[in-house]
């Protein structure tokens, strides 16, 4: 599953390599600001998480995010995680939060860097244990390159939908997918000199009717970029993973859950 194909015939446009790293990712990029930022195309106050966009203006109290997650709220690097916080038994990396301070990377550098890491990941995701972990590599890659979210902690992102989820790709129009359709969603991070690290890996899968309907029957999961298990719906750490559907929910109220990626890296 490399991307080294769609490249050939993609039409996005180049990053201005001589933009600064300093720069912000919302800003650098040539995204349409509507695609690039979810607050932008949704009502800010329904966006947790904002502290990366311009959105940061708006008071992230209100959102679930910064009140379950005290990371959200205090930068990891300063605060080394109060006792009480979720944080003090995970690595505030593994709140998708939590700015992760990545480098900018070009639609280039990450296809590259994501086509470099893929053997890496594969091998270590699969330690989770979780079956979808070690088997989306082989599953149908809807995204161009990977491309940059602020919601995730701004990594470079890549989505991946196996049989069942195919409905996927009818985006807005996929209405409710079945049982079984799972979205994995793999993720890199960027480092100075064009290159990145493995992220975590997150996933969505779509549980029986009435599994949970605070999640609306998805399951939440996320792995990370050790091949550890952070959390998971109704799992392991279930409690601190209900930011992932608070969001979701608030969001794509009208899509399942669902929230799809720009337009310009749907493929
Ligand atoms: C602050 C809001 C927010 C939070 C919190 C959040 N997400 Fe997302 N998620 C999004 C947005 C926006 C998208 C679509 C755009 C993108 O990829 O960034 C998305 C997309 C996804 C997708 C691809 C399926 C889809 O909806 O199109 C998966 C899988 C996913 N998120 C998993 C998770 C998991 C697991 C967690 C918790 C660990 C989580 N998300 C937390 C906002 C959020």
């Amino acid at each position: 599953m490399t991307f080294r194909t769609t490249l050939k015939t993609a039409s996005f446009t180049p990053l201005a390599l001589g933009l600064g790293l300093g720069i912000g990712i919302a800003s650098a990029l040539p995204l349409t600001p509507a695609l690039a930022n979810p607050c932008a195309a949704k009502a800010c106050a329904q966006n947790p998480c904002c502290a990366k966009n311009p959105c940061a203006a708006n008071p992230c109290t209100a959102n679930p995010c910064a009140a379950k997650n005290p990371c959200a709220a205090n930068p990891c690097a300063a605060n080394p995680c109060a006792a009480k916080s979720p944080c003090a038994a995970n690595p505030c990396a593994a709140n998708p939060c939590a700015a992760a301070q990545p480098a900018e990377l070009s639609d280039e550098q990450a296809t590259r860097e994501w086509d470099r890491l893929l053997p890496a990941m594969q091998t270590t995701y699969a330690k989770s244990g979780v079956p979808a972990a070690a088997q989306f590599f082989n599953w149908i890659n809807v995204t161009k390159s990977p491309y940059p979210s602020s919601t995730h902690g701004d990594r470079y992102l890549v989505n991946i939908v196996n049989e069942k989820a195919k409905d996927y790709q009818k985006w807005e129009e996929a209405g409710i997918l079945p049982a079984g359709a799972i979205v994995a969603k793999p993720t890199i991070v960027g480092k100075a000199g064009g290159k990145a690290d493995i992220g975590p890996l997150f996933l969505m899968e779509k549980m029986s009717s009435g599994w949970n309907p605070q999640s609306l029957d998805w399951k939440y999961s996320m792995i990370m970029a050790d091949g550890s298990l952070w959390g998971e719906t109704k799992g392991r750490n279930s409690a601190g993973m209900t930011f992932c559907f608070e969001c979701h929910n608030a969001m794509g109220a009208e899509t399942d859950g669902l929230l799809f990626l720009p337009e310009e890296y749907r493929r």
